[in-house]
């Protein structure tokens, strides 16, 4: 049983602090770039309304009413089915998955923090070779900084609750909003402006594939933390009295802000000095950089802060990734939270090894099965499999499985009667029955004709649920 709890304001900026990372600052824009633009932004702000914050309330509720650990809690809310459902709460250790490529990421970022102090590329080519340079044949670098990383949010998790998680985030998410917003500020008044605005928020309807729509869904658990236990794991350490479905709105409200103002600042950047919206994972650290030169000294001020930024992100998400298992380990098997964090630390980060060198040339053979390289393998079952099935199972669990007394009576202050019905009804009725076509891959059979209304009556639904949470 754990005694450290968070502070009201410090599970908010500690849930945020998971949400807001290198999935908003670095994957969103270029996924959406990718996607075309204003398509791919819709259907993801529809699922994360109409899906993510369902899910999400679900998952804060496993932990708030479990108090443990994703398996304890899984096993306590059902006494019946204890045994098959606490295999729901080893999705925990999805997080050591996404965590071994993350850390990497944060690697590179440390790196280009560390350069973009004296030299920016002068050409998007230039930065390009540099890019591709770093991940495929410097092994050292990538290995300092991955070692770096490690030793950063294991360091951090280490720490616990109260002295590690939440005075990290009370630090960092701050700074993460002053910097995002100054250079936000600075990009609204530059005359690119309006495209990024346009090339965001401009639909093109014959790009709603079904590809789009499967990436969308699992970017929307992606950049909420859904579907493997980070939110339930810092949820277990909930004050008692808060109210679940206000916090789930400023929560995803949050997130979905910071996404759109990273992807409109990025955006009016890239188009104001010509460079290309769909560049892939390299955006952030091709053509922006090259951007930036174009800026002369500034551009290095605004390089250093926005690779600041993008690691403060990271690194706020990255300990939310961790803290599951290294709380299944010290509740399970008593482990010191020290044992605890160097196991599942080790585990991560000698994973991420393998995960770097798949990138590097020489490697790059032994460790590429079929068309993906170990990395791309990591990042794709974790995100288009692993994640929408947490969230599924995590959707049917608290549909189905919990009382609805109890969920009731958890939800009391935090729902009117009405908001609950609706809420109820769409954890049961409208979220799993979406994820499993889109999961599935199902949209050639029933038609994206029928998922998109079915993505629109759980939206009505959300907003309603949020409104009457305001
Ligand atoms: N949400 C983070 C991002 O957008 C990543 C992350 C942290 C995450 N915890 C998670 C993703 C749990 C899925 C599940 O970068």
């Amino acid at each position: 049983m754990k005694i450290a709890r968070f502070s009201q304001l410090g599970f908010i900026l500690a849930a945020a602090g998971s949400a807001v990372g290198l999935g908003n600052i670095w994957k969103f824009p270029y996924v959406a770039g990718e996607y075309g633009g204003g398509a791919f932004v819709l259907i993801y702000l529809i699922t994360v309304i109409a899906i993510g914050f369902s899910v999400m309330i679900a998952e804060m509720l496993i932990g708030y009413m479990g108090r443990l650990d994703s398996v304890g809690s899984f096993e306590k809310l059902a006494p019946l089915h204890k045994k098959s459902w606490k295999y729901a709460g080893f999705m925990g250790f999805t997080g050591l998955l996404i965590l071994s490529f993350y850390s990497v990421v944060i690697g590179w970022i440390f790196h280009y923090i560390a350069v973009s102090i004296t030299t920016l590329p002068s050409t998007v080519s230039e930065a390009e070779q540099a890019f591709t340079q770093l991940l495929s044949s410097d092994v050292k670098t990538q290995f300092f900084y991955h070692t770096l990383a490690f030793i950063v949010i294991t360091g951090i998790v280490l720490k616990g609750i109260k002295g590690g998680i939440e005075k990290i985030n009370y630090i960092l998410m701050p700074m993460l909003v002053l910097i995002l917003g100054g250079m936000f500020l600075y990009a609204s008044s530059l005359d690119a402006f309006s495209e990024a605005v346009s090339f965001m928020f401009n639909p093109d309807f014959s790009k709603i594939t079904s590809e789009a729509i499967i990436t969308a869904v699992g970017h929307a658990f992606f950049t909420l933390s859904l579907g493997m236990a980070s939110i339930l794991t810092y949820s277990a350490s909930l004050p008692k009295q808060i109210n679940l479905s206000k916090t789930s709105l400023i929560i995803v409200g949050l997130d979905t802000g910071i996404a759109i103002i990273a992807g409109l600042m990025l955006f009016t950047f890239l188009f104001e000095y010509g460079a290309e919206p769909s560049k892939g994972p390299g955006l952030v650290f091709i053509s922006l950089p090259a951007v930036f030169y174009e800026m002369g000294s500034l551009g290095n001020v605004f390089a250093v802060l926005f690779f600041i930024g993008l690691a403060f992100a990271g690194l706020t998400s990255a300990i939310s990734l961790l803290e599951p298992m290294v709380q299944y380990q010290i509740d399970r098997f008593d482990f010191s939270r020290m044992k605890s964090a160097f196991i599942a630390g080790g585990f991560f980060y000698l994973l991420g090894l393998v995960a770097l060198l798949a990138n590097i040339n020489e490697y790059s053979e032994l460790l590429t099965f079929g068309s993906k390289n170990v990395f791309d393998w990591i990042d794709f079952i974790t995100a288009s499999i692993l994640l929408p099935l947490g969230g599924l199972l995590m959707s049917i669990f608290v549909g189905f499985i919990v009382p609805k007394t109890q969920l009731q009576a958890a939800l009391k202050s935090s729902m009117s009667e009405f908001g609950f019905t609706l809420w109820y009804f769409s954890l049961r009725f409208i979220v799993p029955p979406a994820l499993i076509v889109v999961m599935l891959n199902l949209m050639s059979i029933i038609g994206v004709e029928l998922i998109m209304p079915m993505f629109g009556v759980a939206y009505l639904i959300s907003a309603v649920v949020w409104l009457g949470s305001i």
